[in-house]
């Protein structure tokens, strides 16, 4: 297991639309460990493959994580089945996106399928912040970040602040 670095926005590798995963193997669970190992490193409570620079389409969930116990969940090949006309709104951010913070409204409930870290085909109905976490999450795969669901206004802001803290960074 190790922490790996989370790539950050823009980047055109998290423009990538990933790929299946064919088999979920011990290097699929390897990679499973690293992507948690990472996002609690960020004190995140999801993250993508593509984050850490991996095409694959594999997401890590925690959304009950306490002060010494991590219940790290993950997904492969998700799909939405299903998704409510009912949307919600959410304040979100990104591990990918640092330092910004937008309300984004989508579907309020969905069913999901994936694959379990054993390769078992799991559904889901998810409602609330696992609702939105997921589809979040799910962007990610397709090369989506949330604020690309953002007005062109607040999205070219979004892009100008994070180009900036990159200069920033490297100068
Ligand atoms: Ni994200």
């Amino acid at each position: 297991m190790a922490i790996r670095p989370i790539l950050t926005a823009p980047d055109p590798r998290l423009q990538a639309v990933s790929t299946d995963v064919e088999a979920v193997t011990d290097e699929i669970r390897a990679l499973i460990a690293d992507m948690a190992d990472s996002m609690y490193q960020a004190q995140g409570i999801g993250l993508a493959a593509i984050q850490i620079g991996v095409p694959k389409r594999v997401l890590v969930i925690d959304l009950d994580q306490k002060e010494g116990e991590k219940n790290p969940v993950a997904y492969i090949n998700p799909k939405i089945t299903w998704a409510s006309d009912e949307m919600a709104v959410y304040e979100e951010g990104c591990l990918s996106v640092p330092e910004i913070w937008d309300d984004v409204e989508r579907p309020a409930r969905i069913k999901a399928e994936y694959l379990d870290s054993n390769g078992n085909k799991q559904t889901l109905e998810a409602d609330g912040l696992l609702a939105t976490c997921l589809q979040h999450e799910m962007d990610h795969l397709n090369g989506v970040l949330f604020i690309d669901h953002l007005s062109r206004l607040k999205k070219s802001m979004a892009i100008k602040k994070l180009t900036k803290a990159k200069k920033l960074a490297t100068a």
